[in-house]
């Protein structure tokens, strides 16, 4: 949710900012502004719209300062206006803010700035929180400061405006990423964060402020991972950083071990193209060093917990959103068929308030993309509040789930940029499976069931590649039910949820309504919707369910609903009942997940293109949902 980027440095601040703009866009896209430091003045271009609007916007000013912020906007508090779009400026004309999240208790400080005299030109809870620096710094005595302190970095923790940001944020209740711009410290930039993802990009002579590591990458690869609470003041060349109660801390310095063209779409039309293709080297990337040396289970290397301590679990919970929950359900469908343990998956977002009774040897497991999924992480510190360890699942490296778990797996998948989740789904596919071996190994699966799993799981990456070269036909059948206003994908035991990832794909890059249902579940009532106009998409592998299924295509087919088949080989369909059939090649039960996932990405894929949708920026999402 919004794109945040702050430039401190010798060059034009505004040609930054916007190529950082561009590259965040997959956070929000409703409007975009930028606000750069010159002569004493804040030099101000936003508009509603795309980044690319703003550029035009930008080329007309010929903004030439070098310290500046830039924002793009996924709209929470107001509606989709020039005047909502960030940055805000205060009313007194001294400060420049650019937000991400919500200030909860705006309202109040709002009415309280109104009667000192403040004035708002936007709906926005952001130009409160503008306002409210101004009137701390209009408080705060000239020339107070507090004396420099050493740290490595040197700029001196103490400011005027460093204060004013300090001590309005201790009035603010909410979450929030800002990056602040005064005009009495041209050289100057603030920027603070509580539950929304900043990080500080070092570079050569010059600071970049960012959401995430994209919107700095071209510039420098070393990097500072901001935490909650904590404040970065850039000044006279360095910087320092300090927590909203004015301690002094250390900064880490990260490398970011992805490249620039990993964030780019190279030859592709589109990130979700490029990511869908990206699979079976994102799955290698996924599993490598992650088999025990005979080749009969699974090695994490962070779960910070010895086998005899997994011993002793004896039920699992996984929480996560979206996607990553459906992974979670075939996860769960894996440990309980594998390893023979109860699992629990829930919503993140209803696990934080459900208050659910858990058992005390239980193992918790957060999975996320992004790792700065608000309600995912809520639901990780609710477990670690209850005391249970807390593991995640995760892609980006130094994301605020990654630190704040007892320990986890990270993905390796590079930059998702893609709005609709594809390579990180299948690699989460594929570590849930790897976790499911992991803890059936320490059970009671033997070593050469063990070796079959692990040789299955070495060869999905070349199973991916056998379906995405039916991508033409998947086209072709794409073209052909694009107009269709409705779709069911229905599925059975561990394909359930790729049914549900299948409808979501398709719904939110293409706008047609499709629900997921276990297939048997169909003629429970959404059997209703079927008709001519309303195609199914059945996942029929090769099994003691396939005659089930089959049956039910047979019920759908009765009723004049069109057929979308993706069987395994060796399946055979009676003559007719199919409108159209794709094949996945047969495979183990732990694999045939990530195989089936791709037909549904295609096919949405393609029947989005075929629609004339922005496929890597659908309307109302945004990539990471940092706001409740
Ligand atoms: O970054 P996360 O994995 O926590 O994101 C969770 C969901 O927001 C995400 O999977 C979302 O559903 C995607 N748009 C699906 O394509």
């Amino acid at each position: 949710m919004c794109g945040i980027v702050g430039y401190v440095g010798k060059q034009k601040a505004a040609t930054i900012i916007l190529e950082g703009l561009k590259r965040l866009e997959y956070r929000g896209y409703d409007s975009a502004g930028v606000c750069v430091l010159k002569d004493g003045r804040l030099e101000l271009a936003k508009k509603s719209g795309r980044v690319e609007v703003l550029v035009k916007e930008v080329a007309r000013h010929h903004f030439t300062g070098t310290t500046g912020i830039g924002h793009t906007r996924w709209a929470t508090h107001g509606g989709v206006t020039d005047a909502n779009a960030h940055p805000h400026i205060s009313s007194d004309g001294k400060f420049a803010l650019i937000h991400n999240g919500v200030i909860e208790n705006y309202s109040q400080i709002k009415t309280f700035l109104l009667s000192k005299g403040y004035g708002f030109q936007s709906e926005t809870d952001t130009e409160v929180l503008c306002n409210l620096i101004a009137y701390h710094y209009a408080k705060e005595p000239a020339g107070a400061s507090n004396p420099p302190h050493a740290n490595g970095h040197g700029t001196g923790s103490g400011s005027r405006f460093l204060e004013s940001v300090r001590k309005a944020l201790q009035h603010v209740e909410g979450t929030y990423g800002i990056a602040v711009l005064c005009v009495d410290c041209p050289t100057e930039l603030v920027a603070a964060r509580k539950a929304s993802p900043l990080l500080l990009g070092v570079g050569d002579g010059e600071h970049i402020i960012a959401s995430d590591a994209s919107a700095i990458i071209s510039r420098t690869q070393s990097v500072v991972y901001l935490k909650d609470g904590e404040i970065v003041h850039l000044a006279r060349g360095g910087f320092t950083i300090t927590t909203l109660e004015q301690e002094d801390v250390s900064p880490v310095v990260d490398k970011i071990t992805w490249s620039i063209s990993d964030a780019e779409k190279g030859n592709y039309a589109h990130f979700m193209e490029k990511e869908i293709f990206e699979q079976p080297i994102a799955l290698e990337n996924s599993m490598r060093g992650r088999f025990s040396e005979d080749g009969s289970t699974a090695n994490f290397g962070g779960l910070n917990l010895t086998a005899s301590e997994l011993r002793q679990i004896d039920r699992f919970m996984f929480c996560a959103c979206g996607t990553a929950w459906h992974a979670c359900l075939v996860t769960e469908h894996l440990i309980e068929r594998f390893a023979r343990l109860p699992v629990e998956v829930d919503y993140a977002s209803e696990f934080r308030y459900r208050n659910s009774p858990l058992d005390r040897n239980t193992l918790f497991f957060v999975m996320s993309q992004s790792g700065e999924t608000i309600d995912t992480l809520a639901a990780l510190r609710e477990a670690q509040r209850k005391g249970y360890r807390v593991l995640a699942i995760n892609n980006v490296v130094g994301s605020t789930i990654a630190r704040e778990a007892n320990g986890g797996i990270y993905q390796h998948v590079g930059p998702e940029i893609g709005v609709a989740s594809t390579k990180a789904f299948t690699s989460q596919l594929l570590i849930g499976a790897m976790v499911a071996l992991y803890i059936a190994r320490l059970r009671d699966m033997s070593f050469s069931d063990g070796v079959s799993y692990v040789s299955a799981l070495k060869g999905a990456p070349d199973l991916v590649r056998q379906v995405l070269k039916q991508a033409p036909e998947i086209k072709a059948i794409a073209k052909r039910f694009a107009r269709h206003a409705d779709f069911l994908f229905l599925g059975r035991l561990s394909l359930f949820p790729l049914a549900l990832e299948g409808a979501l794909k398709l719904k939110e890059i293409s706008y047609i309504h499709a629900e997921g249902y276990p297939a048997a579940e169909m003629k429970h009532g959404p059997i209703a919707l079927i008709s001519e106009e309303c195609p199914s998409v059945f996942f029929a592998p090769k099994g003691e369910i396939f005659n089930k299924v089959v049956s039910s295509m047979q019920e759908i087919k009765a009723r004049k609903g069109p057929v979308i088949a993706i069987i395994t080989e060796g399946c055979e369909l009676p003559p007719g009942l199919a409108d159209a059939v794709i094949t996945l090649p047969d495979c183990h039960e732990a694999v045939l997940p990530i195989v089936a996932a791709v037909p549904v990405q295609l096919l949405s894929y393609y029947i989005a293109v075929e629609r004339g949708c922005d496929v890597d920026k659908p309307r109302n999402l945004a990539k990471s949902v940092t706001v409740e």
